[in-house]
C-alpha cells in the first residue's frame, strides 16, 4: 500500500494570513515526511501554494466547478488551482451534498473534470445517521461510489474518504467496528469495479489525535480527512506523526 495521507479540510476557516502562519509554523515542527494534503478556502489557495514546497505539502481547493472558465459566477476552477501547484480537489463532500444540493451527477462531472486536468478527485462519501439506523450504510456507500465513478476509467487515479455524516463535526467518532466494515466493503468495491487496490480509502469524521492511532490500525484505513483538528498545527501533526 502507498504511504497514508492525512488530509486537512479546513471548510470556511482561516484567512490567507492565518494561512500563511500554519504553514511557517509546519516547516518548523514537522518530523516525519508523512503524505500531508491542505484543503483551505479558495482564497488561501495562494497563500499556502507560497511555501508549500519548503513545507512538504500537496493541498487542492475544497470544491471545484466541471468547467474550466465561462460565466459560472461564484464557482472555483481546477484549472486555475492545478497552475497554482494543486494537486488533489475534493468532490462530494456531505457539506456539499447536503447544504449546496450536490447531485451524484455533478460530483460525477466534477470527477471527470478533474481528472482531466491532472488533478487527484479525493471523493468524499457517507451515510446519514437514518440510513445507518435503517441499515442501509452499505447500499448507499456502493451507490454513491458506483455514482461517482461513472464512465470514470479504471486506470484513473483518485482516493476515497468515507466520512460517516453523523460523526462529521460532531465528535461522534463511528466504532472500529463500524469502520472496519465500511472500508472493507469499499474496497470490496472498487475492486469489483475494476479499480486498482492500490486507491487510497481514507476514514473522516471527528478524528483527533486520542482517537486516531487506533483508526489507523483498521485494515484499508489509508489515512484520514480531518476536518477541526487540522486547523491547529500541533493536531494537525499529532494525528499524522503520531
Ligand atoms: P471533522 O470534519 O473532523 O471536524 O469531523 C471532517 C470533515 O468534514 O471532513
Amino acid at each position: 500500500m502507498s504511504q497514508k495521507i492525512f488530509a486537512g479540510n479546513w471548510k470556511l476557516n482561516k484567512s490567507p494570513k492565518e494561512a500563511r502562519a500554519f504553514v511557517v509554523d509546519l516547516i518548523q515542527k514537522r518530523k516525519l515526511s508523512a503524505s500531508l494534503v491542505i484543503f483551505p478556502s479558495a482564497v488561501c489557495l495562494e497563500a499556502i501554494a507560497e511555501n508549500a514546497k519548503a513545507a512538504g505539502l500537496q493541498f487542492g481547493l475544497q470544491n471545484a466547478y466541471f468547467e474550466a472558465k465561462g460565466a459560472f459566477t461564484g464557482e472555483n476552477s481546477a484549472t486555475v488551482s492545478k497552475d497554482l501547484g494543486a494537486t488533489y480537489v475534493l468532490i462530494g463532500h456531505s457539506e456539499r451534498r447536503t447544504l449546496f444540493k450536490e447531485s451524484d451527477e455533478v460530483i460525477n462531472k466534477k470527477v471527470k473534470s478533474a481528472l482531466v486536468v491532472g488533478l487527484i478527485p479525493m471523493i468524499c462519501i457517507g451515510e446519514t445517521l437514518a440510513e445507518r439506523e435503517s441499515n442501509r450504510t452499505i447500499e448507499v456507500l456502493e451507490h454513491q461510489i458506483s455514482e461517482a465513478l461513472k464512465s470514470v476509467p479504471t486506470e484513473s487515479n483518485f482516493v476515497l474518504a468515507y466520512e460517516p455524516v453523523w460523526a462529521i463535526g460532531t465528535g461522534k467518532v463511528a466504532s472500529l467496528e463500524q469502520v472496519t466494515e465500511a472500508h472493507h466493503q469499499i474496497f470490496k468495491k472498487l475492486r469489483a469495479l475494476g479499480y486498482s487496490e492500490e486507491t487510497s480509502i481514507l476514514y473522516g469524521g471527528s478524528v483527533k489525535p486520542d482517537n486516531s492511532k487506533q483508526l489507523q490500525e483498521v485494515p484499508h484505513v489509508d489515512g484520514f480527512l480531518i476536518g477541526g483538528a487540522s486547523l491547529e498545527v500541533d493536531s494537525f501533526l499529532a494525528i499524522a506523526e503520531g
